[in-house]
């Protein structure tokens, strides 16, 4: 986040953990509502649905907790349907062209920790005309800030820039 501002985006950070999201409740109500995300749950996805509107980026930033994300950033993701009007006489797609990246730490080794969650996630933007820009993530490997060594702090860095580019 630093590194984004000092190369002078605007970033809005959303702490999932502290916020109510509900599941999808297959209601497709969002599919007969055309031009806005449409969801009738009033929960916490309000506000985020209409900050990944504004965005030009959205980076999903999450441990790995069995093999994928946690569970409150999977609702988030399983929320999508709002976005992409595809299964009713809305039609349209809100969020095209945006891009997406992950950042995550998880306790086993590289590939086989992280690709399940990227490999869903890649899917995810193929169907949803997004552009996936990759990931940058971290082994945790004793329990301490491992995200916070020089080698991992630079790593950040060097991925908010490669979003950046993206972006422009
Ligand atoms: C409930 C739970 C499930 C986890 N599942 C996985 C997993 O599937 N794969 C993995 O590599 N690490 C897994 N881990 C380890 C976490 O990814 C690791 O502790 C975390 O990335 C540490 O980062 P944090 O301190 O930023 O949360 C799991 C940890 C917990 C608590």
């Amino acid at each position: 986040m630093e590194e984004l501002k000092t190369q002078n985006a605007e970033v809005q950070y959303i702490e999932l953990e502290k916020m109510t999201i509900n599941s999808c409740k297959e209601c497709y109500i969002c599919q007969d509502t055309a031009g806005v995300y449409g969801c009738v749950q009033k929960d916490d996805m309000t506000e985020i649905a209409e900050k990944i509107l504004w965005a030009d980026a959205i980076i999903l930033a999450t441990p790995i907790f069995a093999w994928y994300c946690t569970s409150k950033m999977k609702a988030v993701l399983d929320r999508h349907y709002g976005f992409n009007k595809y299964y009713g006489s809305a039609g349209g797609c809100l969020w095209e062209g945006k891009k997406v990246g992950i950042i995550a730490t998880h306790g086993y080794e590289g590939d086989y920790a992280t690709e399940p969650f990227e490999v869903g996630v890649k899917r995810l933007c193929t169907h949803s005309n997004l552009k996936y820009v990759g990931m940058y993530s971290v082994q945790d490997n004793d329990n301490l800030a491992s995200f916070q060594t020089s080698e991992a702090v630079e790593g950040a860095k060097a991925f908010a820039r490669k979003v950046i580019r993206e972006v422009m």
